[in-house]
């Protein structure tokens, strides 16, 4: 498998990327792209928004540990092209090993090498450790959503640095695929105001246009398990949103396929 593997991570804890990660898996694959998403968070966010939830928990745990092939860990779902790779069933005292075992690329790759998906996205725990760090160690690329909240920002250096370490240690081919400003509140001027410093500090080509608002609706979506597509007949505004994110993204990917990004810490 040589197609994007895009790892969605921040070094803040619930900023979105479990969302990004489903509604941009969903978007992308109504597009025409087959996807899959691998969860590597142990929380099971992921499993709990796609899968019923009687059934049975095998995934990346469960391969990697050899319990398990990955032919059947891999769930396909009922949108054609979505595919996803459950994290599996890992007892809370066994999470900070299975975070070490992750932590090596040689690990991780192996498995991703496996999928026969056209883009693969990788939903990170928060923090640049364990999980995530193996996941940069065998990406083609890094996404990183952003909350549109105070010193949110921030952060962002955070995992440029951990991403520069990675590309002169481990993985050469390591890109910044973009920033996504999530959960901007239009009524709180906190809220624009890191939109606006986003929009003055940060590269275009870094900075995505599409900005994922606040609303309800993803609150609602997660409480029902499925992608905030799904919540109106025909396509949710909100899902549409994330098409145009998906085409913003493949636009990208488009260029990058030819000249790979220079070096990260630049950027911002
Ligand atoms: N745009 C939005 N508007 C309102 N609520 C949102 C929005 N995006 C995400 N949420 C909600 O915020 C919470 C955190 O989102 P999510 O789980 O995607 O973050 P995360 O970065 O994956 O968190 P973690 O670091 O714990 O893995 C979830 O309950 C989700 O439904
Ligand atoms: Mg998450």
């Amino acid at each position: 498998m040589n197609g994007p593997r895009i790892a969605i991570c921040s070094q803040k804890g619930g900023v979105g990327k479990t969302t990004l990660a489903l509604n941009l898996g969903l978007a992308l694959s109504q597009l025409g792209h087959a996807t899959t998403i691998v969860e590597l968070d142990p929380q099971e966010s992921l499993a709990a928004s796609l899968l019923r939830p009687n059934r049975s928990m095998a995934g990346l745990h469960e391969v990697v540990r050899g319990g398990t092939t990955l032919e059947d860990a891999l769930v396909h779902t009922k949108v054609s092209g979505l595919s996803l790779l459950p994290v599996g069933d890992v007892d809370p005292l066994e999470a900070p090993d299975f975070h070490t075992l992750l932590s090596n690329p040689e690990v991780l790759g192996p498995v991703l090498d496996g999928l026969d998906a056209e883009i693969v996205l990788l939903d990170c725990p928060s923090g640049i450790t364990g999980a995530t760090l193996g996941a940069l160690g065998t990406s083609t690329h890094a996404l990183i959503p952003v909350q549109a909240e105070p010193l949110s920002l921030r952060s962002v250096h955070l995992v440029l640095e951990a991403m520069a370490r990675v590309r002169e240690h481990q993985n050469p081919g390591l890109s910044l695929l973009g920033l996504v400003l999530m959960m901007f509140d239009r009524d709180a001027e906190a809220s624009l105001e890191v939109v606006r410093s986003a929009w003055r500090d940060l590269d275009p080509d870094v900075l995505f246009e599409t900005i994922v608002p606040r609303n309800p609706v993803y609150l609602e979506a997660s409480l029902h398990g499925v992608p905030v597509g799904f919540m109106a007949a025909g396509i949710h505004p909100e899902g549409r949103r994330f098409q145009m994110l998906a085409g913003e993204i493949l636009d990208r990917l488009a260029v990058k396929e030819e000249t790979h990004a220079g070096p990260v810490q630049t950027l911002l």
